[in-house]
């Protein structure tokens, strides 16, 4: 081992950002050959490599690869002897490069044997290739770093009807043995995790865009056959995709053809493969019949994350892993704003901010909290979290806040004019934004490297004799896993204040010119920021955080003032939370009465509360009658009791349904869809209302409303109303239950996306045989160890069923637990990303850390785990 690779402070397997170096060779050109075989597939690669400028003029070339057959190894025309190269432990080394040459590598691979659906394997008789993040050398030999960028060109040869690839195609040309050939080239440069190919007997739904410019674009969606009737959502998104980045952002779209494949075995949602996206057929395929609201808008959002990664990630792409975020949360923060403006910005914001919380604040808070940009990792496959996404996506939206839109939009102009082709930083990103807008951005970038949720929280005082007003905020963040000591981060608090009647009131603060009234950004930069504001007539309400402009934990606010806010503020965002806020106080005041031993009362002010949110607007009244869920009121107590929750949330779900029964029931039936199925935002914020009302209505423990749901669910109108019938009726034990569950089943069988959602809502039932019904799914003839989204459908989801998963008999996790165990082996990326619920123990009672504990333990204990499955528990277990 060379000396410079032993490190006393980092642990084994380690790789560190403090170490990256540059490549020693850039490769020009990749000429890929593929003669395709599911048992026996050959790849030739030729690289044109050269020696990096960049690097030390000795140092050797390093070729990753891993599940490989090298069959033969040439350099400039001759045959290397085995003395010309070395095996290492992860590929290839050959010491005396010349500076530069031709490197001709034939490899063999099987990618029917291939279960980890990572580089080249088979699904459905098709071939497919995930590269992302480590998977290209497991196709062939190479550097396999995103900061070497090359020129490919791809020849498939096979007896597949569709051979794709990224660029744009050549003809097919016949092969005398009846086989066919075609050429892909693609002109951009690129690193090799974003190389695809797709070979099968798939047909495809076919389109055109013409950019703005007027580049032609061919459109094409490749699926299995039968499947063509589901693609029309999913072209449609494409195409308003396409426009949006046009007008928004001034980005189009640059080759000849833009084609997404869908399949079922996929590790994640989607792959942004130059010119090939590869996409998980869950977030393609949709009819009405199908596919629920939430599966569209799914497909809308994913459908435009990866085509807004064209710029965002591949032309301008991340020079090492570390950098994940800044191609991750930038194209999230494109996305949510995409969406945001296809239908209601603030519906869009309420539900970013939930999945926001529920997996980023929870990530951030337990053993595996990490930075925006991590400082180390053991596998990167481990890496594609809630916090590199999603809070990278609220650091970038925090930038906009903090510079303004317009400066914004100069400084994506200037990211691009600066690194167009190239693999760059985080650093580099913010300094665009920066030299773009005047604003220095140096203390801000902390939020890039200090993990942890900060805590709000706010004081306030008002005086009469000089109409002055004081806001006090103070920051604080605890202490996670290599982080003890924090600092003050530098938080927009978009903010207004109200007076006595709800009208919004001007904020000046002291030494400022006149303002007029209306949200404006206060910079909180310290431990404790004091703000103060003059010309207040009256005692005002502050309304903080608008829009959620800074992801925090916002706590100070009396519960008078919340309600206050969830009736009047102007902004729906403040108007939702705080009635969320509200709610959830209500109810940890019930958990605390029952864990007394008391008898819990549902607080009549929580029910009017949620009365008037009725007659608001249906898309936001869905969301503002949902109560906080359990976890989310797990995350607010110190040491969670599950039974109590679920106890206290059932009480008031109940309540609300007996009290408000009949304006429910009233807003139910106005609500009845007359007309055809439409995805438009009021059609689906008047579905999710009328299914809001329908669950309280059976809560209440109405047998007429089971009947009702019972209905609702025969009626078959949209798979929306159907599986929201089917989701309550499995809450109830009634007949009623079993026989929707059978006539779905036998509906829906042979369709894998459906039947998913058929595994999904018994694994999240709140019935106490849940356990054991979960028991008996996993060994369901259709449960399948193979598919990802069914693993997903049935054990993932039962992990989000807190008050089953975690039964105090510990039989959930070792359920849980036994599934990682048996996927460990056949696919290591899926098992890990599974871990992390286990990792939760320590906010449980002493029973139940123990239970979870011996979990990681017995996976931890097995002898060929993973190096992804061992990442993650012992980060977890520790
Ligand atoms: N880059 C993809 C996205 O965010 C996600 C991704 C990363 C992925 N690694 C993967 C997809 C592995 C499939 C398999 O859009
Ligand atoms: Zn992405």
């Amino acid at each position: 081992m060379p000396a410079d690779s032993i490190r006393t402070d980092a642990a084994p397997g380690e790789i560190r950002l403090a170490d990256y170096a540059p490549p020693a060779f850039l490769i020009d050109t990749v000429d890929l050959h593929f003669n395709l075989d599911e048992m026996a597939t050959t790849v030739v690669a030729r690289l044109m490599l050269r020696r990096n400028p960049a690097a030390p003029a000795d140092a050797p070339l390093h070729l990753d690869g891993e599940s490989l057959t090298l069959v033969r190894l040439t350099l400039n025309g001759s045959v290397l002897q085995p003395g010309d190269y070395h095996e290492t432990s992860g590929g290839l080394a050959i010491p005396d490069m010349p500076a530069a040459g031709l490197l001709e590598i034939e490899t063999r691979l099987s990618p029917k044997a291939n279960t980890e659906l990572s580089g080249l394997y088979v699904s459905g008789g098709n071939y497919f290739t995930q590269c992302e993040a480590q998977g290209f050398r497991r196709i062939t030999y190479f550097p396999d770093r995103p900061d070497v960028m090359s020129r490919y060109t791809t020849t498939i040869v096979s007896t597949c009807p569709v051979m794709l690839s990224n660029g744009n195609p050549g003809p097919v040309t016949d092969l005398p043995d009846g086989r066919r050939s075609v050429t892909w080239t693609d002109p951009h440069p690129k690193p090799c995790y974003l190389f695809a190919l797709v070979a099968g007997d798939l047909v495809s739904v076919t389109d055109s865009f013409v950019t703005r410019s007027g580049r032609q674009v061919a459109l094409g969606i490749y699926v299995r056959r039968g499947d063509e009737d589901r693609c029309a959502h999913a072209m449609r998104s494409l195409k308003t995709s396409m426009t949006w980045d046009e007008e928004v952002f001034g980005l189009e779209y640059d080759l000849d053809v833009f084609n997404i494949a869908a399949v079922s075995d996929f590790n994640m949602g989607a792959m942004e493969n130059k010119g090939l996206n590869v996409f998980n057929t869950k977030y393609v395929l949709a009819r009405p019949e199908t596919a629920t609201d939430t599966d569209y808008q799914g497909i809308e959002t994913v459908i435009a994350h990866e085509y807004f990664h064209n710029w965002t990630g591949n032309r301008v792409t991340c020079r090492d892993w570390f950098q994940l975020s800044l191609k991750e949360g930038l194209t999230v923060y494109r996305d949510q704003e995409f969406s945001a403006d296809q239908g209601s910005r603030a519906v869009k914001r309420i539900s970013d901010v939930r999945a926001l919380r529920a997996a980023q604040f929870r990530e951030d808070s337990g053993p595996l909290a990490h930075p925006v940009q991590p400082a180390s990792y053991l596998a990167i496959d481990n890496f594609y979290t809630a916090t590199i996404y999603n809070k990278g996506a609220e650091v970038i939206r925090m930038m906009a806040t903090i510079i303004g839109r317009q400066a914004f939009r100069r400084g994506m102009d200037l990211y691009f004019a600066r690194h167009d082709n190239n693999a760059v930083t985080i650093d580099d990103f913010a300094r665009a934004m920066q030299d773009a807008s005047g604003v220095d951005l140096e203390d801000f970038k902390l939020w890039y490297h200090q993990a942890g949720t900060p805590d709000v929280s706010v004081e306030d005082s008002y005086d009469p004799a000089t109409k002055r007003y004081s806001l006090t905020i103070r920051q604080a963040t605890r202490p996670t896993p290599g982080q003890p000591d924090k600092y003050p981060l530098v938080i927009p608090v978009a903010m207004g204040l109200l007076d006595g009647n709800g009208q919004e009131i001007a904020t000046r603060l002291d030494g400022e010119p006149d303002t007029t009234p209306g949200t404006r950004v206060l910079l909180a930069t310290r431990a404790e920021n004091r703000f103060e504001f003059i010309d207040v007539a009256s005692p005002p309400v502050p309304s903080l955080l608008r829009g959620f402009s800074a992801p925090v934990k916002l706590s100070g606010l009396t519960p008078d003032r919340l309600r206050f806010l969830a009736a009047h503020d102007t902004d729906p965002f403040v108007r939702w939370e705080s009635g969320q806020q509200f709610a959830a106080a209500a109810l940890l005041d019930m958990v605390a009465t029952i864990q007394d031993g008391g008898e819990p009362t549902v607080d009549p002010a929580l029910i009017e509360a949620m009365a008037s949110t009725l007659e608001q607007e249906p898309a936001f009244a869905a969301e503002a009658l949902a109560l906080p869920g359990e976890a989310t009121l797990a995350d607010k107590m110190d040491v969670v009791d599950v039974d109590a929750i679920h106890t206290a949330r059932d009480l008031v779900r109940q309540a609300i349904g007996r009290t408000l029964g009949d304006r429910l029931r009233a807003l139910y039936d106005g609500f009845t869809d007359s007309g055809g199925y439409s995805i438009a935002g009021p059609a689906i914020g008047r579905r999710s209302l009328r299914n809001a009302c329908l669950a309280y209505l059976v809560a209440a423990g109405d047998t007429a409303a089971v009947t009702l749901a019972k209905a609702q669910f025969d009626a078959g109108r949209n798979m929306t109303d159907v599986l929201a019938a089917l989701g309550i009726l499995s809450g109830v034990d009634c007949p009623e239950r079993s026989e929707a569950l059978a006539t779905f089943y036998q509906a829906w069988r042979d369709d894998p996306l459906v039947l998913d959602k058929w595994f999904a809502i018994q694994a999240l039932s709140p019935l106490p045989q849940t356990v054991q019904a979960v028991e008996w799914l996993k060994s369901h003839p259709d449960f399948d160890l193979r598919n990802p989204n069914r693993i997903r459908a049935l054990v993932s989801s039962f992990a989000g069923n807190q008050v089953r998963f975690h039964d105090a008999s510990g039989a959930g996790y070792r359920l849980y637990a036994d599934t990682i165990i048996q996927l460990d082996p056949t696919n290591g990326q899926v098992a890990a990303r599974m871990v992390s619920p286990l990792g939760q123990w320590r906010r449980f009672d002493a029973g139940r850390q123990r239970l979870m504990k011996a979990q990681l333990q017995r996976i931890l204990d097995l002898p060929d785990l993973s190096r992804n499955t061992f990442e993650m528990a012992s980060k977890s277990i520790a």
